[in-house]
């Protein structure tokens, strides 16, 4: 089984330095980390103007006067931002706010390049360094203009990893655990603070400039306050001890996982898990937990490692010639009767048809297939509307492509 991602770059010096501090969970703030925060505002941007483009509704949360809003939700989806509209003019469009604050998980699924630069930004060399994640990681986003976090002094149970792309700065407060432990006490420990200037002299107060990444470790707290209108990227990226992984495993055995918690699994052939892998092996049998590693790490590694819903679909064009698309590859896996085939972390179960599976073979190995010639090669098993509605489905997923190789 692969376990290596697709390309292997070098991480540079900031990198390198995010990687170490993660390693060792030790918060770190790191300037200029890239230079183009505001070409990613701009993907960002045409991310959240595709909302009303899908079938799928983002996973998008409204918080005002320190609170979520579901009714502003519901708002907000239904009359979507305008192409070239900025954020708050929409949200004040739309709600008659000026402050507000949007959270919006799996940001990276709405724009295809700004899923390319994240990998290439995070995943690629969180990759390399830390192995392959059992589930995605979460690419989120915070935008607004806020006093403070909606949910105030607060500490999280997966690191985060925040990328700030302006257009203004944004300030952060981080207590490293033991200062934190040891200016709040009692029962005010249990409920999260608001009132930041009581214990903002202990903290951390960090500057954040477009292009800066800030490492929070899990548990540590932190707030964030941003006066004026800017958007920061998260990133989840969090290692598990092997007996975090097995009853992920134990539940995608039992087919009951659907949500992504962004875990890296250590390496499925280690010693150290594999004594208790036997222990889980007395509830499911050891070939269904293998197939059901081998089924998550196919999903997740054919969208790139990085959670793939929800999405728009693209569209499919008619003839023309296809092609597997560079970054993302086609997975499958024999169950049975059946193919299950991975495609953007989704899975489509087919009949396991030998035609079928060697035209899947030939896009995985890079040739490239006419929508003509994926249906006479699947003709033997499959009608021609059959064999049509697959490649489409593999299209609009994004699986494939069409190919811009001029063949005349
Ligand atoms: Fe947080």
């Amino acid at each position: 089984m692969k376990t290596k991602p697709q390309t292997s770059a070098v991480p540079d010096k900031k990198t390198e330095s995010l990687l170490n501090a993660v390693a060792r969970r030790e918060s770190v703030h790191i300037q200029a980390f890239t230079d183009f925060p505001s070409a990613l505002i701009s993907l960002v941007e045409e991310g959240i103007s595709s909302f009303d483009h899908g079938q799928f509704l983002p996973k998008l949360r409204v918080f005002h006067d320190f609170g979520e809003r579901t009714d502003f939700l519901s708002r907000l989806i239904l009359s979507p931002k305008r192409q070239a509209e900025p954020v708050p003019e929409w949200v004040n469009r739309i709600l008659g706010i000026k402050e507000f604050c949007l959270a919006i998980n799996g940001m990276s699924a709405w724009n295809d390049r700004l899923h390319d630069m994240v990998f290439d930004i995070f995943v690629e060399p969180f990759v390399g360094r830390f192995g392959v994640p059992l589930k995605p990681f979460d690419v989120y986003l915070f935008c607004g203009t806020y006093p403070l976090t909606p949910f105030g002094v607060h500490s999280d149970s997966e690191d985060s990893i925040l990328l700030h792309l302006g257009p203004n700065t944004k300030e952060a407060f981080v207590w490293p655990g033991d200062i934190y432990d040891r200016i709040v006490r009692g029962t005010e420990r249990r409920v999260n603070l608001f009132d930041v200037d009581k214990i903002s002299h202990e903290a951390m107060h960090i500057k954040l400039r477009p292009g800066d990444v800030l490492y929070i470790p899990k548990r540590v707290h932190h707030v964030m306050a941003n006066g004026k209108f800017s958007y920061t990227l998260g990133f989840i990226p969090n290692p598990v001890s092997s007996a975090q992984v097995l009853p992920l495993l134990a539940r995608e055995a039992a087919e009951g996982l659907d949500e992504a918690d962004c875990s890296f699994l250590p390496g499925l052939n280690g010693s150290s898990w594999h004594p208790m892998l036997e222990t889980v092996a007395q509830i499911f049998s050891l070939d269904e937990l293998r197939h059901a590693a081998a089924r998550l790490l196919a999903r997740s590694r054919s969208n790139g490692y990085l959670a793939p819903a929800p999405a728009h679909l693209r569209t499919c064009g008619g003839e023309g010639i296809y092609a597997r698309t560079l970054r993302y590859p086609l997975e499958y896996l024999r169950d049975g009767n059946w193919l299950r085939l991975f495609v953007r972390g989704r899975e489509l179960k087919l009949p396991a048809l030998d035609d079928l599976r060697a035209a899947f073979d030939m896009f995985r190995t890079g040739e490239r297939l006419s929508l003509s010639g994926f249906v006479s090669m699947t003709s033997r098993s499959l009608e021609a509307a059959a064999a049509i509605a697959i490649l489409r489905r593999l299209v609009e997923l994004g699986g494939i492509e069409e190919s811009c190789i001029d063949f005349a």
